[in-house]
């Protein structure tokens, strides 16, 4: 099955989107009569920011058709799982959790499945799910993400047509599993029901895709070329969420400083920002990700004049040694890198900056991951995430010769690591004593006495409240340092 062949505009494909809502609705009463209950569905999201978006995006749909959305997969009649692919660890946990839910199928055969995310748009992962994992209903990938609800509907058709018991799948002719996986697509479906996870914060998407193609990442294979949403879609919806009491907003990207490279009317991120900065009601703008290479001195311009961007920047470095850089194609050196930490942190001088480093890409030696270190105490990095490089099929990477060894990454992963925690503690300690704005985010999960705030530069701290601040913005006095977090009283 191939929908792209009914191509629509973008405005009546949504349209057509809410007529299969109001056909799934249908199916979901049904199964809910029969059952004599409501039904319930659980989404759970592997990976980044964008794939949480995405599974709002998918939770959004479930609750229209009269699903409830519930955290809990055991109580589910339908479980989705969003899934990742950045390393290959990101696999073997689905393929790990697919061996409970047919446990949980086995006694509970209505029970739905139904696999989506980046994951989904490796061949051999298909392959392999068609082969050995053949309960599964439903998958889909990245770029047909908002066909869900027709998607949804097929599925429910399929099992009516050919029954649940594998005997009548068989007689039927085949697999009943949905599958539908596109390579591609230009379009971007605006207007689509979305359910936030949070009240007080959310994040936007702003484009889609990549088109760095570093040679380690599979990202721009499963999420295709880089599409920018236009201006005034990213601002209707921000302001329809300042409206709905949403006061921070985080603009996703892959690589949000390439924003509005390919619109018909070119507007770079610096602009949008201008203009999301002037709507009413948003206290607080973040952004994720950037890359060093396309940062502009028009973006640090914004962030020094802005009072709602965070002072917060993540920028992933990768690795320190020129060497690397150049086969990984970052296309940045150790010491425009450092210029550009340097340039950022005089225009904003109490920002944080964190970034992500791989270790063992192919070739890299101990003098590569001592540059490496080098950059972390020279940009004074206030945390960085550091992964062992892992080898993805179809990247020009793992094409490459001297790929290292596990066991000769580790001890280069934990002398780094060490460096990382250490120059961590050291930033955050800097704050000790100062009251600084924290929006709550939640009840403390260990104490309930106490909830967490977010600092503007992203720091947890964790002081005495309750339900009723969630989502407020209060002073907070910074009291007790406890490595990546504080402890705290409200000023
Ligand atoms: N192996 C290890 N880490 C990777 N990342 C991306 N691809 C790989 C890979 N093949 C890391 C990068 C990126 C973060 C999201 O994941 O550091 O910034
Ligand atoms: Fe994982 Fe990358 Fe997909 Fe995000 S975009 S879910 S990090 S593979």
């Amino acid at each position: 099955m191939d929908m792209r062949k009914t191509d629509l505009p973008c405005d009546d494909e949504a349209k057509l989107q809410y007529d299969y809502i109001e056909k799934a609705k249908k199916y979901v009463k049904t199964e809910s009569e029969r059952l004599g209950r409501p039904l319930f569905a659980s989404v759970i999201t592997f990976g980044c920011q964008m794939n949480a978006r995405d599974s709002e995006k998918l939770a959004g749909i479930l609750e229209q058709t009269g699903y409830r959305l519930t955290d809990s997969e055991e109580d589910a009649d339908f479980v989705i799982y969003n899934t990742c692919t950045v390393r290959d660890n990101a696999n073997q946990r689905v393929f790990g959790r697919l061996g409970y839910l047919n446990s949980m199928k086995k006694k509970k055969p209505h029970l739905k499945i139904a696999l989506c995310g980046c994951m989904m748009q490796e061949d051999a992962v298909i392959e392999k799910i068609k082969k050995s994992y053949r309960f599964v209903d439903l998958i889909f990938g990245t770029h047909n993400l908002y066909k869900f609800a027709q998607l949804f509907v097929t599925m429910f058709e399929n099992a009516s047509v050919e029954g649940l018991s594998k005997e009548d799948r068989k007689k039927a002719g085949g697999s009943p599993m949905v599958i539908d996986i596109w390579q591609e697509t230009d379009r971007i479906v605006e207007d689509l029901p979305v359910s936030r996870k949070y009240s007080y914060k959310s994040g936007i998407n702003i484009m889609f895709g990549c088109n760095n193609f570093c040679s380690y990442c599979i990202v721009p294979y499963v999420r295709g070329r880089e599409r920018s949403r236009e201006p005034r879609e990213i601002l209707r919806e921000i302001e329809r969420l300042a409206a709905d009491g949403v006061v921070e907003i985080m603009l996703l990207g892959q690589n949000v400083n390439s924003y509005g490279k390919n619109l018909s009317v070119p507007f770079t991120f610096a602009q949008l920002l201008r203009e999301v900065e002037r709507i009413d009601g948003i206290r607080r703008i973040r952004f994720m990700t950037s890359h060093p290479k396309d940062l502009s001195d028009e973006l640090i311009q914004v962030m020094k004049e802005s009072s709602k961007i965070c002072h917060h920047l993540h920028l992933p470095l990768q690795s320190g040694s020129d060497r690397i850089l150049h086969k990984m194609n970052r296309r940045y050196t150790k010491e425009q890198y450092l210029t550009l930490v340097r340039k950022i942190r005089e225009a904003v001088p109490d920002i944080a900056i964190t970034t992500d480093i791989i270790v063992g890409f192919p070739g890299e030696t101990m003098e590569d991951v001592d540059e490496t270190i080098d950059v972390v105490k020279q940009a004074a990095f206030d945390n960085a995430f550091t992964f062992i490089y892992s080898k993805r099929t179809g990247t020009p990477a793992a094409a490459m010769e001297n790929q290292v060894p596990e066991e000769v990454v580790r001890p280069a992963f934990d002398k780094l690591l060490k460096v990382v925690q250490d120059t961590a503690k050291e930033r955050a300690l800097l704050l000790q004593g100062k009251v600084m704005e924290a929006l709550v985010e939640e009840i403390n999960e260990q104490d309930a006495s106490l909830v967490t705030g977010r600092l503007s530069n992203n720091m947890l701290v964790h002081f005495p409240g309750d339900a009723s601040d969630i989502g407020k913005l209060m002073m907070v006095s910074l009291d007790e340092c406890h490595g990546f977090y504080y402890t705290g009283q409200r000023k």
